[in-house]
C-alpha cells in the first residue's frame, strides 16, 4: 500500500497571502479597461449598486462554494470534484475549468504582453506629439507585427511561469504578497494625478452619478456576466487556490474580503481613467481602444505624462500579472496531480502548449487575420468560448453541484470549520445557491447566447 503524504503538499502560509493570491487572481485586464466604461455607459452609481448587490448576493456564494469544494479535495479543480463527488462525473465541472484557464491564459496572455510594449513605449517618449490618428496606426500596426506582440508574449508566459515553478508559498504567495500592495500604491498615485486635472468632475459624474434611465435588462446581466469574470469565478482557480488554504481560513469571511476589494479596484480604475478623459474633452471608449489610444493621447498632456503613462502599464502589467499566475496554477495543479509528474515538469509542459496557442491567438491581429471560425478570429473564439460558455456554465453547475448534490453536512462542515464558527446564515447561503444564483446565471448565459455578446 502506498502511503499519502499530506505534509508535502504546498500551501498557503499566511492570512495575508491568502488574500493577496485571491484577489490577485480576481483584480486583473477585467477590472482596469472593462468594468470603469461599462459602469459608466450603463447608469454610473445605477450600474455601480447593481453591481454591487450582485457581488454581494451571488459573487460571494458561488466564491464560497468554490473554496468550500478546494479546501475539502486538496486537489487542482478536477481532483478536488473527484474527492467531494466520488464515483460520480462531476469532476468534468472541474476539467471544463481546466480547459477554459488553458484559453483565457492564451488570448489574456497576448493583451498582457501589450502591455509590456507600452511601458517600454512610455518609458522611450515614444508617444509625444502622436496624433490620435497617429496612436490608432501605432497601435495596429504593432498587435498585426510579425514578431513584436508575440516576444512580448512569451516573456510575459515566462514570467508567470517561473512564479509558478516555484511552488504556492515560494512563488505565488510571495509575488502576490509584493504585487498586490505595489499594485494598490501605482493605483492610489494615478487616482491622484487624475483627480488633480481641472476639470475632472465629468468624469466623476459619468462613473458615479446614478443614472436609472440607462439600466435595462440588459444591464442587468451584463453586471453579473462582469461580476463572474472579474471575480475569477465558475473555472475552478478559487477551487485551486483554495486546496491551499489551511483549516481555519474562515472561507466565508475571504470570500467577502476578496470581492470587496476586486469592487475597490474597478472603482479606482474609474477615477484614474473618467476625471482624465473629460478633463481633455475626449469620448470616452471601451476595452483595448481606451487603454492603447485614448490614454497615451491624455498622457501627452499632462505634465509628467510619460512618467503616469508608465505607471499606468506597470499597473494593468502587475493586474495581469497575478491573475496570469492564477490561470497557470489551475493548468499546472491539474497535469503535476493527475499525470503524477513534478510541478516542474508540468509548468513546462502548460507553459508550451498554452504558450502555443497563445500565439495563435496573438497572429489574430496579424498573419492570421483572414482565418475565422464562425465569424470570429482566434482571439475572439478563445474569448467568447471561455468568457460566454465556459465561466457560466462552469458556475451554473457548481452552484447545482453544492445546492442540490453534495451533503449539506459536506458543506456546511466545510464553511463553519467543522462547526466551530457560526452557521448562522448557513440558510441562507443553501437557499441561494439552490435557487437564486442557478436561475440568475442560466439567464445570463441563456441571454448571451441567444440575444448577443455580452461584450
Ligand atoms: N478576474 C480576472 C480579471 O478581471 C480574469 C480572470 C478570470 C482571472 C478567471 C482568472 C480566472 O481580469
Amino acid at each position: 500500500m502506498s502511503k499519502i503524504d499530506l505534509s508535502t503538499r504546498d500551501s498557503f502560509g499566511s492570512k495575508f497571502g491568502i488574500i493577496a493570491a485571491a484577489a490577485g487572481s480576481a483584480v486583473g485586464l477585467g477590472n482596469i479597461w472593462k468594468f470603469p466604461y461599462v459602469a459608466g455607459e450603463n447608469g454610473g452609481g445605477a450600474f455601480l449598486l447593481i453591481y454591487l448587490f450582485f457581488v454581494l448576493l451571488i459573487g460571494v456564494p458561488v466564491m464560497m462554494s468554490e473554496f468550500a469544494i478546494g479546501r475539502k479535495g486538496q486537489k487542482n479543480a478536477y481532483g478536488s470534484f473527484k474527492v467531494v463527488a466520488p464515483g460520480k462525473k462531476w469532476h468534468l465541472i472541474g476539467f471544463m475549468g481546466v480547459i477554459a484557464a488553458f484559453f483565457i491564459l492564451a488570448f489574456y496572455s497576448a493583451v498582457a504582453g501589450w502591455t509590456l510594449e507600452y511601458i517600454n513605449q512610455s518609458v522611450m517618449h515614444r508617444f509625444a506629439g502622436q496624433s490620435t490618428e497617429q496612436l490608432e496606426n501605432t497601435f495596429g500596426s504593432f498587435i498585426a507585427h510579425p514578431y513584436r506582440p508575440i516576444i512580448w508574449q512569451l516573456i510575459f508566459m515566462l514570467l508567470t511561469a517561473g512564479i509558478v515553478i516555484a511552488g504556492v508559498k515560494k512563488g505565488i504567495e510571495k509575488y502576490t504578497k509584493l504585487l498586490m500592495p505595489m499594485l494598490l500604491l501605482l493605483i492610489i498615485v494615478l487616482c491622484i494625478r487624475s483627480l488633480t486635472l481641472p476639470g475632472g468632475n465629468e468624469g466623476l459624474s459619468f462613473l458615479f452619478k446614478p443614472n436609472f434611465d440607462k439600466v435595462t435588462a440588459k444591464t442587468v446581466l451584463f453586471a453579473l456576466g462582469q461580476a463572474f469574470f472579474s471575480l475569477s469565478l465558475g473555472m475552478g482557480a478559487l477551487i485551486t487556490y483554495s486546496s491551499y488554504f489551511g483549516k481555519k481560513e474562515n472561507l466565508a469571511i475571504t470570500a467577502v474580503e476578496v470581492s470587496m476589494a476586486d469592487t475597490l479596484i474597478a472603482v479606482l480604475a474609474g477615477v484614474v481613467i473618467f476625471p482624465a478623459v473629460f478633463a481633455f474633452g475626449i469620448e470616452p471608449s471601451m476595452g483595448p481602444k481606451l487603454v492603447f489610444i485614448t490614454l497615451p493621447k491624455i498622457f501627452q498632456q499632462i505634465p509628467g505624462g510619460d512618467f503616469f503613462g508608465a505607471i499606468f502599464f506597470i499597473l494593468l502589467a502587475v493586474a495581469a500579472l497575478t491573475s496570469t499566475i492564477s490561470l497557470m496554477e489551475v493548468v499546472v495543479a491539474f497535469f503535476s496531480e493527475e499525470l503524477k509528474i513534478t510541478r516542474k515538469k508540468a509548468t513546462f509542459i502548460a507553459t508550451l502548449s498554452i504558450s502555443l496557442l497563445g500565439v495563435l491567438a496573438s497572429m489574430s491581429f496579424g498573419a492570421l487575420s483572414g482565418f475565422s471560425i464562425l465569424g470570429k478570429n482566434i482571439f475572439d473564439t478563445l474569448d467568447y468560448t471561455a468568457s460566454n460558455i465556459l465561466l457560466p456554465l462552469g458556475g451554473f453547475f457548481i452552484v447545482i453541484f453544492v445546492g442540490w448534490f453534495a451533503s449539506d453536512n459536506l458543506i456546511k462542515n466545510e464553511l463553519t470549520n467543522e462547526g466551530t464558527l457560526k452557521s448562522k446564515y448557513f440558510p441562507y447561503f443553501i437557499f441561494i445557491v439552490r435557487f437564486i444564483a442557478p436561475i440568475a446565471i442560466l439567464a445570463i448565459f441563456i441571454y448571451s447566447i441567444f440575444v448577443g455578446g455580452l461584450g
